[in-house]
């Protein structure tokens, strides 16, 4: 288990989609997209069809993990899904590096997720918003505003619990500056 404090937000991480074993749908079901993406930007007769067996394998992965992450969206790399179930990613969304999306997440809307954005399990996120780099999203939380760098945030609708170290000092010259 990779510890959450040595985590990039803008260097992507590729080991986290690394695939381990045959059956491991979170990194196949990226993979898909991934190649699919790779497929269509070479162009071409070729690039076509190829792009066109990622988009079965990538329907497959969706059946099993009964997720809908779309094709065309933008994902930085390093994207961790531990317990693949029940995600449903907007085509308009986009996630920054080294993300994590815990089962039953929903990306409603365009949601911009910055880096090292934690999402935890059950989490409804109702764009359009922003959630800033290393933040953490509690299960089960409604997110309908943006979300500061930095901030864990919990509830519905979400409200900030605290933030993380190194990030509450940001957090107070923005409260002195609203008074
Ligand atoms: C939000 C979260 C990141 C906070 O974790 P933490 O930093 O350890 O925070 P604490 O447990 O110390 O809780 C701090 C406060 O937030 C509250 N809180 C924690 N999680 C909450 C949540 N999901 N929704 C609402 N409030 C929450 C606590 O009750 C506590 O409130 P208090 O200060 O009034 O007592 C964590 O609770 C969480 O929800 N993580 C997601 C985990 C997940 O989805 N796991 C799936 C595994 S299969």
């Amino acid at each position: 288990m990779q510890d959450p404090t040595q985590v990039s937000a803008t260097t992507p991480d590729w080991s986290r989609e690394q695939i381990s074993r045959f059956w491991d749908p979170a990194p196949k079901l990226l993979r898909a997209i991934r190649r699919y993406q790779a497929a269509l930007a070479k162009g071409g007769v070729w690039g076509g069809l190829v792009s066109k067996y990622w988009v079965l394998v990538h329907r497959f992965w969706s059946l099993i993990t009964q997720s809908e992450i779309h094709l065309n969206m933008a994902i930085e790399g390093g994207l961790r899904l531990p317990h693949p179930t029940g995600i449903i990613v907007h085509s308009s969304a986009r996630i920054g590096p080294n993300c994590q999306l815990m089962h039953q997440v929903t990306l409603a809307g365009t949601v911009v997720l910055e880096g090292h954005v934690d999402v935890g399990a059950g989490a409804k996120l109702i764009g359009p918003l922003v959630v800033g780099r290393d933040a953490e999203i509690g299960a089960n939380a409604v997110v309908t505003t943006n979300v500061p760098a930095g901030a864990v945030v919990g509830g519905v609708p979400a409200r900030l619990l605290k933030m993380k170290p190194g990030y509450e000092a940001a957090a107070q010259g923005k409260a002195q500056t609203r008074h």
